[in-house]
């Protein structure tokens, strides 16, 4: 069995996407989540981007024990300098450096020479050398760089000390066929020493998975992947569809340290903390992966799962009987399935938490994990200028839908009713009201989170601010309420 590096990027190349911002705290839980889950490097950030940025990475650093962390640089020795200050803590630590090397960026984005560009490269990784042994290389726009000149920047960089030489398909162009004979021509051409060739796809075309499985059969060994596939546009390759489809692939004799039962909680943990809900028919971790529903499938799976199933729900961590909690579930049980999850709190948080699963407790008769998440994931509003302190709502057929609200604003309160087109219409319509600014809901989605009509449903929404966007999320067994909580808590990102 050939070992395939598993290099998680959802902390930095995933956390590019506007809405999807971690503080550090949160960015520790990711981290944490994704060493259970066994990814072999971490990209913990871009320390030279932000003082929040060189932060997370020193304490990711400080909080993982055996992943290999990495921080992002451009060609520039002040990035590689941040980095290495901010890796200082790293059991394993990779710096991960590089420049453009297409001609669209030799030429438009550095008014450069493709010469110029191979000196800058060699010295970047020498740079950073001085600094840490492992050194990633990435050649931006690797996907639409000419392959001749490609393979001397990798010879370059490999001959300067590179111990990963990153082959982005950055604007997610390349063919399946054309990334997979990049990958060959480079191994065929270019005298790697020790080093190994890494996939960086993005999912412009939605060939990122395909892409990436292409650059494994031709050789590279590292694949650069994001939970749910999350990232800047149409996103990164999704780390459960390549481990999966390798896993799924026994006659490839390929395997990956990631334990795969962690794929689904790590799955819907991310989605919860980063408000990035995921689509039900995704892959591997959409709600609908393994619900068969047409007459056919249903009665081939009855009959024999091999029918229609290639891959066990319980192999991706999906158990339709896991252990449930109920409103008689103590604290203990609470961190203990938190813990399971991922997620470790302190004895404060725990109990801010524990009083909020009472509340669902309260309505709703089985708590599953993706309510534990959901409730995780809701921010606690006790840092909030406003928040909601009561509100009703009438609706349904024939009959006009009013909405009453009572907000708490820096501990004052005030009230407003409003109609509306349905009850959260109305609802929202008494809100703004009350805080009398220019705000207009972009985006608003409602997702049930298990089934059953006493479930918890999730809303995150998109408000736009004298021209720029806020996110909002929350949880509740009311959807009502739930969605005008997110609206709330997009409101609270800019009235401070
Ligand atoms: O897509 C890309 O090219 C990148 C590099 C910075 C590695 O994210
Ligand atoms: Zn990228």
């Amino acid at each position: 069995m050939d070992k395939l590096f598993i290099f998680d990027t959802t902390l930095r190349d995933g956390e590019q996407v506007p809405g999807c911002q971690l503080n550090t705290i949160e960015k520790i839980e990711v981290a944490k989540a994704l060493e259970m889950l066994g990814v072999d490097v971490i990209e913990a950030g871009f320390p030279v981007s932000s003082p929040g940025d060189f932060n997370s990475v020193v304490e990711i650093s400080k909080a993982m024990t055996w992943p290999t962390i990495c921080a992002l640089t451009r060609a520039v020795e002040k990035d590689i300098e941040v980095a290495a200050q901010a890796l200082k803590y790293a059991k394993k630590k990779r710096i991960h450096t590089g420049i453009g090397t297409s001609e669209y960026h030799i030429r438009y984005k550095f008014n450069s020479t493709q010469e110029e560009i191979l000196e800058r490269a060699i010295a970047c990784v020498k740079y950073a050398k001085r600094y840490v042994e492992d050194v990633e290389f990435y050649a931006e726009d690797a996907g639409r760089t000419d392959n001749e000149y490609l393979a001397r920047v990798v010879q370059a960089v490999v001959n300067a000390g590179a111990t990963v030489v990153n082959i982005p398909d950055t604007t997610g162009y390349c063919l399946p066929t054309e990334y997979g004979a990049k990958i060959k021509y480079l191994i065929d051409n270019v005298d790697m020493k020790n080093a190994i060739l890494s996939t960086h796809c993005h999912q412009d075309l939605g060939m990122a998975t395909a892409n990436s499985i292409m650059g494994v059969l031709n050789g590279a060994r590292q694949v650069e992947v994001t939970i749910n596939g999350i990232g800047e546009r149409a996103g990164n390759t999704s780390l459960e569809e390549v481990v999966m489809a390798i896993r799924s692939h026994k006659e490839l004799k390929i395997e990956t340290n990631i334990n795969t039962q962690r794929i689904y909680p790590t799955s819907r943990m991310i989605s919860s903390l980063m408000n990035m809900p995921i689509q039900p028919n995704k892959a591997i971790v959409g709600r609908n992966a393994f619900a068969h529903s047409s007459g056919i499938h249903q009665d081939g799976v009855l009959k024999n799962l091999s029918t229609y199933e290639i891959i066990d729900p319980k192999d991706v961590g999906i158990d339709d009987n896991a252990i449930v909690l109920t409103a008689r579930s103590g604290r203990a049980a609470l961190k203990n399935r938190l813990s399971l999850l991922g997620i470790e709190v302190d004895d404060d948080h725990l109990s801010e938490l524990y009083q909020r699963f009472l509340e669902i407790a309260d309505r709703k008769k089985d708590i599953t994990d993706e309510d534990i998440l959901a409730l995780a994931g809701k921010e606690t509003d006790k840092m909030h200028r406003i928040k909601l302190d009561f509100m009703q709502t009438t609706s349904g057929k024939g009959v006009k839908c009013i909405g009453v609200v009572g907000l708490d604003i820096a501990g004052e309160k005030f009230q407003a009713s409003a109609t509306g087109n349905g009850p959260v219409d109305a609802a929202i319509k008494a809100v703004k009201e009350i805080i009398k600014r220019q705000m207009v809901i972009e985006e608003f989605l409602i997702q049930a989170i298990n089934k059953g009509s006493d479930d918890t449903g999730k809303v995150h929404m998109q408000v736009s601010h004298e021209g720029q966007n806020y996110y909002g999320f929350s949880a509740h067994t009311d959807i009502v309420v739930a969605s005008v909580e997110a609206f709330i808590n997009a409101v609270n990102k800019f009235v401070i």
